[in-house]
């Protein structure tokens, strides 16, 4: 927690809005995408099934494999409490959603599934995307399944298992590029960076590349410096929370951090 204060800290002092930025690609994103605050139709639907979610009196038992937890270990937990800790909020499923909306995206990874409430941003602006997502825990993934049904969503495919053994076999499989993708899976270091790099090969010039909490911790604000350096990496956006990675080529490269 104190680590995550001093850092939003550092990162007020560095950021900026609009006013200066000198990359119009970056000042069309950030006043078109990033700050517009409209609401489209599906967000009704994602955040009733959120609210549903919320006041669920429901317990499942969890295994875990994210950051900070013992693999394989299973324990009952609330599905409010998952909702309410591991589900990116409503502010920042419905960025997705507008990044989604406006790069129009047909391939887009969401590693992270979690109860399938940003997947559904994902899923939402363009039926005709396919949305790979990966979830290691079989109860969370079923209950992922049930927000897909409930809102209609035809077009996501839930990879289950550990994202070790899946991305591989799953990326070799894709029909096209990696247009988007969305990494919220695995809060560490090593697994952060190695999921990137093995999406890496699978990226055009075009796609866009969000990575969850770059600054929540000291291993993912290094996962992040190593990512902003990557000699593919052109240009990124740091937004705190998230951060987009671009590899838009015949520019110099360029990162921005920016108020959102
Ligand atoms: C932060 S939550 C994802 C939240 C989701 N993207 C959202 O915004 O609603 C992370 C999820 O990744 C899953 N996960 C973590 N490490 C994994 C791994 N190695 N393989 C598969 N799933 C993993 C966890 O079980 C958890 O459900």
């Amino acid at each position: 927690m104190l680590y995550q204060v001093f850092s939003y800290f550092r990162f007020w002092l560095r950021s900026g809005n609009a006013h200066g930025l000198h990359s119009p690609f970056v000042f069309g994103l950030y006043n078109d995408v990033i700050h517009h605050d409209g609401q489209f139709a599906p967000f009704n639907g994602i955040e009733a099934r959120r609210r549903e979610l919320l006041s669920s009196p429901e317990s499942i038992t969890v295994r875990d494999f994210g950051a900070g937890s013992r693999l394989g270990a299973g324990r009952q937990r609330r599905l409010r409490d998952i909702a309410r800790h591991a589900a990116k909020p409503a502010r920042f499923g419905q960025l997705l959603f507008r990044l989604v909306n406006h790069f129009r995206p047909a391939t887009i990874l969401e590693l992270g599934t979690s109860l399938g409430l940003t997947t559904a941003y994902l899923a939402s602006p363009n039926p005709g995307a396919r949305v790979v997502t990966f979830e290691g825990c079989p109860a969370t993934a079923a209950q992922a399944r049930h927000t897909f049904g409930k809102l209609g969503l035809p077009n996501i495919d839930l990879v289950e298992g550990n994202l070790d053994d899946t991305l591989t076999p799953a990326l070799a499989a894709l029909p096209g590029p990696i247009d988007f993708a969305f990494f919220d899976g695995n809060h560490r270091y090593e697994p952060t960076v190695r999921y990137f790099e093995q999406c890496l090969p699978y990226r055009t010039e075009r796609s866009v590349f969000v990575l969850d909490d770059i600054h929540w911790s000291a291993e993912m604000e290094r996962a992040w410096q190593t990512i902003r350096q990557h000699p593919e990496v052109m240009l990124t956006v740091d937004l705190f929370f998230v951060g987009l990675v671009f590899f838009r080529k015949n520019q110099p490269k360029q990162h921005f951090t920016l108020r959102f």
